[in-house]
């Protein structure tokens, strides 16, 4: 079809070509990415892509969430479709010592008004990925990752190479539908096995057996996935068509007849038993064939589970004991310094590569100079450093018995990454380079938040590759990134890891956010503590990034009155406003500020009015696929006329607005009783 065609579509047409391209581009995708087997020409495929575009251009509201301008093929489109859960898949509370878990048991008992000792199963808590499997008649239907809890990542191909971990028929007599639930893992052996094999073929190392798994099953590619060797375990039941047990005891004995893996070490106690399993599993963890954090705790009986429910994201009737941290002793063997966005300098320690309960660990956060100080770290060291779930490494102290470091460690006051002077104001605990914009370290800092997914969100600019152009002198500020860097796809095609596709991928995805609304240009320019927040606080305040840079510039006077208005902004302060005004008074900001703006369309923002919608002050979720507007769309025009935008549906709730194909949240709000309206209605309620 032409482009004249694209003029004279209809919208009904255009929405539905829009679907086919999103469709189509995506095989294409696949074709070229996956399988390694493009099945149309360069030429073609642009085609494909420009036509998506014009289309977009022309209908702006008809946006697909998915569209095909919103990725760079290959990396953001992680290639998996999304499989909504019957149940929503939660987690679980924490414990970490007997008082905890007694108040776990006597809270459910409280709730229950239950005198007796409770009967409860225990299972080590597998440090692994959880996982739905969906069988419709013994039949292995589809599965997902968790992802957000309401909806995860299609991952049936994958599953389906698990041979005899994941049953593709249940043995025996099964429900008509059944989710079934477990967690995936790789054992400890299989890991170190895959990580030599990784490094023996010069392919990168995982940290640890959990990101392995979760490696291995999200692989495009289930070839790979059926290389990776993952385990099961199963372990929890979500939506069921008929009863199947009495007990967790009883459907753990179902689950091993259907032809799954229970944990062995599962075990129905009284409450009172907990401690003593606790301690016993405790022992076994570092001998035990894969990684385990915790044991967790069920109320045995499935009448009691639903009585029970659940209370914000966890269910009343389990409970994850967590294990203390891990520990081990090693050798500090340097302190280095890293120079942050904002010039702040931080302490990290490089230390003699130890296990720590499985995992390899080589560095650990010291926080702050007063951390170093308090403890009295010196390079030599003998120090101990913890473990506690996904947290990064600590240093909890040093130990005293072992040979000292000689020197007491000196706090540098000069920056490493550009010899300015770093200052410690009075009363603040971090110090902080004073070069600004001439110091190598923050300009790259920079350049990394301002592409960042909450900022420009960039797709292809990662980390690594900004620090490369800014190695190879292509980037000096952000401007350049819609200057030097389009000017150089031929150049970036060349480069090792490149290609044509993804250089122009780049240009393209570089292109698609010259258009840009004002909060996302405000939050990337990486001003300090203008988060996300402020940045729309800011953008809503002053509507147009003239008048917000004027308005800046105004306020840069102490005194004036755009600085107090400034300072006035609910939510922003004076103590903000300030260092608003010392961005602005720094005439190289400006320079910097107006040589991005001239490369950018920066859309308005719709300004904050004391809103008299009905909806003002609302708390409302939005479920289901909606027709006439994205889901962003949507969630901004309901922040602007004073909502509240949640994602999962409680008794806070006031409104559920409905699209196509709602689920369980619909069903959870009819059953709180909560205002129910179809999205006619609520751009009735809201005036659009
Ligand atoms: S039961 C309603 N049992 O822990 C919650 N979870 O923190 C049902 N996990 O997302 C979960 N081993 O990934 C359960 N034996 C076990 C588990 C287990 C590991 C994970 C699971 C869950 C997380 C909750």
């Amino acid at each position: 079809m032409s482009d004249s065609e694209v003029a004279t579509l209809t919208e009904e047409q255009a929405k539905a070509e829009l679907a086919r391209l999103a469709m189509e581009i995506a095989y294409h995708d696949r074709a070229y990415y996956r399988n390694d087997a493009p099945e149309i020409s360069d030429a073609d495929y642009d085609a494909l892509r420009r036509r998506n575009l014009d289309i977009e251009a022309r209908f702006p509201a008809l946006v697909r969430s998915d569209s095909p301008s919103n990725k760079v093929s290959g990396s953001a489109d992680t290639g998996f479709s999304k499989l909504r859960h019957r149940v929503p898949m939660l987690s679980l509370d924490n414990a970490f010592d007997p008082e905890e878990f007694a108040e776990f048991c006597a809270r459910a008992k409280r709730f229950l008004g239950w005198t007796e000792p409770l009967a409860i199963v225990a299972e080590p808590k597998i440090d692994g990925l959880s996982i739905n499997l969906t069988y419709e008649d013994g039949v292995f239907i589809h599965g997902a990752t968790r992802g957000d809890g309401q909806e995860g990542e299609d991952v049936t191909a994958n599953l389906r190479t698990m041979k005899g971990v994941v049953p593709e028929r249940l043995t025996g007599a099964a429900p008509r539908l059944i989710e079934i639930r477990g967690e995936v893992f790789m054992t400890k052996a299989d890991f170190l096995a895959l990580n030599e094999a990784q490094a023996a073929a010069g392919q990168k190392l995982f940290a640890n057996p959990r990101n392995a798994a979760a490696g291995g099953l999200r692989q495009l590619d289930a070839r790979i996935t059926a290389s990776r060797r993952l385990s099961l375990f199963a372990y929890a039941m979500g939506e069921v068509s008929e009863p199947v047990a009495e007990t967790h005891a009883g459907y753990l004995e179902r689950l091993r007849g259907w032809g799954f893996t229970v944990n062995p070490l599962s075990k129905t106690i009284s409450e009172d038993e907990a401690a003593a399993f606790q301690a016993e599993v405790g022992a076994q963890r570092s001998a035990l064939p894969y990684d385990i954090d915790g044991v967790v705790y069920k109320i045995d009986d499935l009448a009691l589970q639903r009585r029970l429910g659940f209370v914000g994201r966890a269910p009343r009737w389990a409970i994850a004991w967590k294990f203390p941290a891990e520990q081990a002793t090693t050798v500090l063997r340097e302190i280095r310094i890293q120079v942050g966005r904002t010039g702040a300098l931080t302490p990290v320690a490089e230390l003699e590569p130890v296990n720590v309960g499985g995992v390899l660990v080589a560095r650990a956060t010291l926080h702050n100079e007063d951390e170093i100080a308090r403890k009295d770290l010196r390079v030599g060291d003998t120090v101990i450093v913890q473990r506690a779930g996904d947290v990064i490494p600590q240093i909890v102290s040093v130990v005293p018995e072992r040979p000292r470091g000689e020197e007491p460690y000196r706090y540098p006051d000069i920056c490493p990454a550009c010899g300015s002077h770093a200052v410690r104001p009075p009363g603040e605990v971090v110090r902080r380079c004073t070069g600004g914009l001439i110091c190598p370290a923050q300009r790259v800092e920079r350049l990394i938040h301002f592409v960042s997914r909450n900022a420009f969100d960039i797709d292809g600019l990662g980390e690594k590759t900004i620090q490369e152009f800014y190695a190879e002198g292509w980037l000096h500020g952000p401007a350049d990134l819609f200057r030097e860097l389009p000017a150089r796809e031929a150049e970036i095609a060349e480069r090792e890891g490149w290609g044509k596709l993804s250089a122009r991928n780049l240009a393209r995805a570089i292109a698609a956010r010259r258009t840009i609304s004002l909060e996302r240009f405000i939050f990337a320019l990486g001003i300090r503590r203008i988060g996300e927040a402020n940045a729309k606080l800011l953008a809503r305040h002053y509507g147009s990034y003239g008048n917000w840079r004027a308005q800046m510039l105004a306020a840069t006077t102490i005194g004036s009155d755009e600085r107090l208005a400034l300072g006035s902004i609910l939510g922003i302060g004076p103590a903000i406003a300030e260092e608003l005004a010392d961005f602005f008074g720094e005439p190289r900001n400006v320079t910097i500020i107006d040589a991005l703006a001239a490369e950018l369309t920066i859309e308005d923002a719709a300004v904050a009015e004391a809103s008299d919608s009905p909806v003002a002050g609302k708390t409302v979720v939005f479920t289901g696929t909606l027709e006439t507007m994205t889901r962003p769309e949507a969630k901004a025009r309901a922040e602007s006329l004073g909502a509240k935008v949640t994602d999962s549906v409680s008794k806070k709730t006031d409104i559920v607005i409905v699209g196509a194909d709602a689920g369980s949240k619909a069903r959870k709000a009819a059953e709180l009783g909560i205002r129910i309206v179809s999205e006619v209605e609520w751009r009735e309620l809201t005036g659009g």
